[in-house]
């Protein structure tokens, strides 16, 4: 009899508990904290499903549906759109939408928002 009867398993039961834990907690919170950085190929797909139709294929603000919109979508080839806030900003405006500028927060996740957002980036001119 062991006041400690947990000592008495097999360590490997332990060890594998433990890591199994410890992946799951690594896992999860890479999937949803603001650690990763963003995928501009995977952001490129989202971009075309969801965006492009205003911000245009180049980036520029002339999509289709632009000359219906009372408001012209960001120019992303524009340094002065890359001015107007820090990453922090930019994530804002695409979750809550700004102006006619839709909301997209229920429809892709914090993951795709940085995707799509580094994809916008390309079109920066340097
Ligand atoms: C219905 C047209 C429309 C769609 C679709 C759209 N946007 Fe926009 N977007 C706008 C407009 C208009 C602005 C300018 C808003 C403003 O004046 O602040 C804008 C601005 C932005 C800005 C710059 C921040 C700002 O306030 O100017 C970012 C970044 C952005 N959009 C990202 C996206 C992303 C990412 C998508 C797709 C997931 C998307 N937009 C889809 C219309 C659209």
């Amino acid at each position: 009899m062991s006041f400690f009867p947990i000592a008495h398993r097999k360590p490997g039961f332990i060890t594998g508990v433990a890591l199994t834990l410890g992946m799951t907690v690594i896992l999860s919170f890479t999937s949803t904290a603001s650690g990763a950085p963003g995928d501009p190929a995977r952001g490129k797909k989202i971009y075309k499903g969801l965006c492009i139709q205003c911000h245009g294929v180049k980036g520029d603000g002339n999509g289709v549906a632009a000359p219906a919109l009372m408001e012209k979508p960001a120019n992303f080839t524009d340094p002065k759109t890359w001015q107007m806030g820090d990453e922090a900003f930019y994530i804002h405006v695409i979750r809550r939408g700004r102006k006619i500028m839709p909301a997209f927060w229920d429809v892709i996740d914090p993951q795709q928002i940085r995707d799509v957002l580094s994809y916008e980036r390309t079109f920066l001119k340097k």
